[in-house]
């Protein structure tokens, strides 16, 4: 049971991503970083019945914390996690035909859903969360989050005329398109931020447009982006992240301090 490689091999387990002791049991009430630091120093803390050390991460839905023995009460209501989706993978919670989901990419626990979808095509950002009311101000399309979108498209160089379509709105079979932004950093290369979230929009967009999309990616949703998140990857929101979100989201720090 003391294995000496245990709180080692404990560090990243199954979930490398998780979040520092100090700050989870801070949050949870038991003093500053500073003073769970100590905490965690004098041996006081326990992961899954193992005495933690300085550095340990885990994961608050899933991992037993405890203080002098108790429960820590570090069981988060709310996670957010940002997922950098990759190709091939299905953004449902389940899927009848067993293809792999975004669900298989994040811990298990607690139960959480893919905020919005991408296509099965379709990369980049995705937000998984148990935060229902984010999570509905985020696609409602009155809120006004904008999607950043890189798309390599067909038929090389884009020309002004069609990007002032895309830019103005483009006939779709479900109605006219909102204005978006529209540039084009290289021929056949277009960066497009829009605010609604229909199916397959931006697809639809630029094959309405005479170049259908060859590769797509989000690389932002309203303040989140990454450029270093890998696809197939997942992150905890930062806080500050989280805030941002729900500000633009006009969900400012009343909903936030449901957090702590
Ligand atoms: N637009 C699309 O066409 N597909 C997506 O997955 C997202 C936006």
């Amino acid at each position: 049971m003391n294995d000496p490689l245990g709180p080692i091999d404990n560090l990243g387990g199954d979930f490398p991503e998780g979040q520092r002791l100090q700050k989870v049991l801070a949050a949870a009430g038991w003093g500053s970083r500073r003073v769970c630091e100590d905490l965690i120093a004098a041996g006081r803390v326990t992961v899954n019945d193992e005495i933690a050390v300085l550095g340990r991460r885990v994961d608050p839905g899933t991992d037993d914390v405890r203080v002098d023995g108790a429960p820590a009460g570090t069981q988060p209501d709310l996670v957010h996690y940002l997922v950098n989706k990759p190709t091939g993978v299905v953004t449902t919670v389940t899927d009848p035909q067993g293809r792999p989901t975004v669900m298989d990419l994040v811990p298990h626990s607690p139960r959480v859903f893919p905020v919005g979808r991408l296509d099965l095509m379709t990369e980049g950002l995705l937000l998984i969360t148990n935060d229902g009311d984010l999570a509905h101000a985020v696609t409602h399309p009155s809120h006004g989050v904008d999607k950043e979108y890189l798309t390599t498209v067909r038929g090389g160089r884009v020309s002004p005329h069609a990007i002032r379509m895309l830019r103005t709105g483009v006939e779709l079979d479900d109605g006219i398109t909102h204005p978006a932004r529209v540039s084009q950093p290289e021929p056949g290369l277009l960066r497009i931020t829009i605010h609604e979230g229909r199916n397959r929009q931006v697809r639809r967009m630029c094959a309405a447009v005479g170049h259908p999309v060859e590769r797509l990616i989000r690389v932002r949703i309203g303040p989140i982006s990454d450029r270093k998140l890998q696809p197939g990857q997942w992150r905890h929101l930062t806080d500050d992240e989280a805030m941002a979100l729900r500000t633009a989201v006009g969900h400012g720090a009343d909903t936030m301090r449901r957090r702590v």
